[in-house]
């Protein structure tokens, strides 16, 4: 923070009333028609520190109103002129993988690999959602998640926490920029802080159990990137974890989020979860609730008025200190100040290139697909080929929006049939299709050259309380894949799924399958690309697909186990599952392309490095030789995990900590190298210190992480 900032804080600080102050706190949402008079007075009152621009709980899940930009100018024009102190309100709004152009759902953008085009996309977002109004947004989603029955696993990066910190820097680098005060950047938020992501079953705002050992290896590294990338807020979690609510988590919020992270922006609380305590059984009333919440570090209140009601008499009876509401008032007015809204409070429309962002929309499905199954190459498809397109799927345009997309319209988004006839050259013969008796799906694909099967879930199935207890695709879909299978054509399948989903079944009848996700406004534009091979398929998974749904959760930073089971990296089933093989359909990080690409001469250019040097910023490098020895021009995701033996605290048998997205001709070979150091060697004990140990380090590099191209280096 700029010591101008500082000192206009603590002017401004000295001016304001209590009620002022805790108006600061309140955040109220977009209010209703009939509640616009009484909500202008709180306004010119300063009560209201900022709007949460939606109505309703699950926002995601609901229509939302448009944005005027003039309505949200007027309630500006209040606070500033009529307000006592002039303070601009902050307008939040949920803006999670798009505003107007919707980009994938976040799971599939992190399955891109590619940072550099994440961050683009949300500079993007965040140009057409400042254009709206919009301050501030409630992204990057950044809960690790290992049950892909969990609807909000769509919203974060997946199971991998280095993947974690990889798409928070991007994503807060995107939102923020380098100067958060420029026209078209907003505030981001990293949330939900913490361990939302490890809900019991699945099942959302359930309780957590998570030990401080996974706490900060697992679940914080997200959040240590976007603090360090300088992210300005942070949404406390509706989740008890270890029986504790994070909303009145003193050692959540203040010891570890700010002590240990260095986090020195606010904490909003998730919406009505302040009030929530009560539920949750640590508070009788919802005064108890608010002087929790304040004295544990969470400054401002999303939605239930616990705040604007209850602080000016905890104050008055000392429950919560003035200096404790002071600190919340001063990190909400520093970042109002930072994002220059003294400055600028009013929204002025700027042109931009919405081409330019479909384009990046276009990219970023294209870079996120991932190709599971290729048999006998089927794919790609010739352009000329008789098509027979099969599933309901083919015609749906809303479910490739994916949940929280508030903003975004479906009218936007080609159906999958139109996009295939837009490439094709040949005849697209297009059929529902049922699962049982006649129809014209079988005769279509009898006839056909190939079939491409549109499978998936709906976006409805997806996002907040949208939990599933089965991750299988519906049976209906099974049955219709077993009845085409009897056309005897090659069968292509698209799935078009918000969440992980159990493979094996529809894998053994399909010879090509790409995991399309729920990918945005240019999702089926992205399909047909790949299909016809006008771009060859680079996502790598950044979930594991399990075999069967029953096998979760299942995920592949494990450590050892003391009898050598390792479910996940050993195919014998009596080791694990008598019933089944316990190995995942497709390992984190797998994706294949319509090319091969060939690993050699990996090396490590020494073999031993000292610890001091280490701890003195020293690094080694790894390299090795790529080579595109197939035929087409293809992206690979080189991928470097680590194993460390033998450690104090028992390690993962496998990492990742470096990934490279490289472009290559066919017939090219190339060099990659990776830097590594300190900070990919160590890890968090259990009390948050960053531990680095001496001893052997194995280094694998490959095409995921099942690699077994491994070398070893000693730190001594
Ligand atoms: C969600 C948050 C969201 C907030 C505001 C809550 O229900 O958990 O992720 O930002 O609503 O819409």
């Amino acid at each position: 923070m700029s010591k101008n900032i500082a000192l206009r804080v603590e002017e401004l600080l000295s001016k304001m009333t209590v009620r002022e102050k805790i108006g600061q706190l309140n955040q109220p949402e977009t209010p209703l028609p009939n509640e616009l008079d009484a909500f202008f007075e709180s306004v010119r009152k300063g009560e209201v520190g900022s709007i949460l621009m939606s109505v309703g709980a699950t926002a995601g899940n609901d229509k939302q109103g448009a944005i005027s930009n003039d309505f949200y100018n007027e309630i500006q024009r209040i606070a500033v002129e009529e307000s006592p102190n002039g303070i601009p309100v902050l307008f939040g709004r949920d803006v999670i993988h798009g505003h107007h152009t919707v980009y994938p759902i976040p799971l599939a953008m992190a399955a891109s690999f590619n940072d550099k085009l994440v961050e683009e996309c949300y500079s993007d977002i965040a140009q057409e959602a400042s254009n709206e109004s919009i301050h501030w947004t409630f992204t990057p989603m950044l809960d690790l998640a290992r049950d892909p029955r969990w609807g909000r696993i769509i919203e974060g990066t997946g199971e991998d926490p280095y993947v974690g910190a990889q798409v928070a820097k991007a994503v807060v680098k995107g939102l923020q920029g380098d100067d958060l005060s420029q026209d078209g950047k907003i505030v981001a938020c990293a949330k939900h802080y913490i361990g939302y992501g490890a809900a019991e079953g699945g099942r959302d705002y359930h309780r957590t159990e998570i030990s401080d050992y996974s706490l900060f290896n697992y679940y914080l590294p997200a959040f240590r990137a976007a603090v360090k990338a300088g992210v300005k807020t942070v949404m406390s979690s509706f989740n008890d974890v270890n029986g504790q609510p994070v909303t009145s988590s003193s050692y959540y919020l203040d010891e570890v989020l700010r002590g240990k992270l260095g986090f020195d922006g606010f904490v909003v609380s998730d919406y009505d979860a302040i009030i929530q305590l009560k539920k949750q059984g640590v508070a009788a009333d919802n005064a108890t609730c608010a002087e929790f919440a304040l004295n544990a570090g969470l400054d401002m209140d999303m939605h239930d008025k616990c705040y604007i009601d209850n602080l000016e008499k905890l104050i008055e009876d000392g429950k919560v200190s003035m200096e404790t509401l002071d600190e919340a008032v001063r990190r909400v007015l520093t970042v109002k100040m930072e994002k220059g809204l003294f400055e600028k409070p009013y929204c002025e429309r700027k042109e931009y290139n919405k081409e330019a962002h479909l384009k990046n929309a276009e990219e970023i499905a294209l870079e996120s697909m991932v190709l599971l199954k290729n048999d006998n190459n089927v794919l790609p498809l010739k352009k000329d080929a008789t098509i027979s397109l099969v599933g309901t799927y083919a015609q749906e345009r809303r479910s490739h929006l994916g949940s929280w997309c508030i903003d975004g319209k479906e009218e936007d988004v080609k159906t999958l049939c139109d996009a295939l006839r837009e490439v094709s050259t040949g005849k697209v013969w297009y059929s529902k299709g049922t699962e049982l008796g006649w129809d014209s799906s079988l005769v279509n694909s009898y006839a056909a050259d190939v079939v491409v099967l549109a499978l998936g879930e709906s976006w409805s199935t997806t996002g907040e309380a949208r939990a599933v207890s089965d991750i299988s695709l519906p049976k209906e879909q099974i049955e219709l894949i077993k009845k085409i299978k009897l056309s005897g054509k090659k069968m292509v399948g698209l799935v078009f799924c918000g969440r992980p989903i159990a493979m094996q079944e529809i894998s053994q009848y399909l010879d090509a399958i790409i995991y399309c996700w729920h990918s945005g406004t240019k999702a089926t534009d992205a399909a047909a690309k790949l299909l016809f091979g006008e771009v060859s398929p680079s996502g790598r998974l950044p979930a594991t697909l399990p075999r069967l749904a029953t096998h979760i959760p299942l995920y592949y930073n494990i450590t050892s186990s003391g009898r050598p089971v390792d479910c996940y990296y050993n195919e014998n089933p009596a080791k694990c599952y008598v019933d089944s093989i316990p190995t995942p359909c497709y390992p984190f990080g797998f994706g294949l392309t319509y090319t091969q690409f060939k690993y050699d001469d990996l090396k490590v250019d020494c073999d031993k490095i000292s610890l001091e040097d280490i701890k003195n910023g020293k690094k080694f490098k790894v390299t090795v030789v790529l080579e595109n020895i197939g035929d087409f021009d293809a992206k690979e995701t080189v991928q470097l995990y680590l194993r460390t033996p033998v450690a104090k605290w028992m390690r993962p048998l496998r990492e990742l900590k470096a990934y490279n997205k490289v472009f290559m001709k066919k017939g090219t070979s190339q060099v990659v190298t990776f830097e590594i150091g300190f900070d990919e060697l160590g890890y968090y004990d259990p009390q948050g210190n960053y531990t680095l140990e001496k001893g052997i380090r194995e280094i694998y590099v490959g095409e995921n992480c099942l690699t077994e191209n491994k070398i070893e280096i000693t730190v001594c």
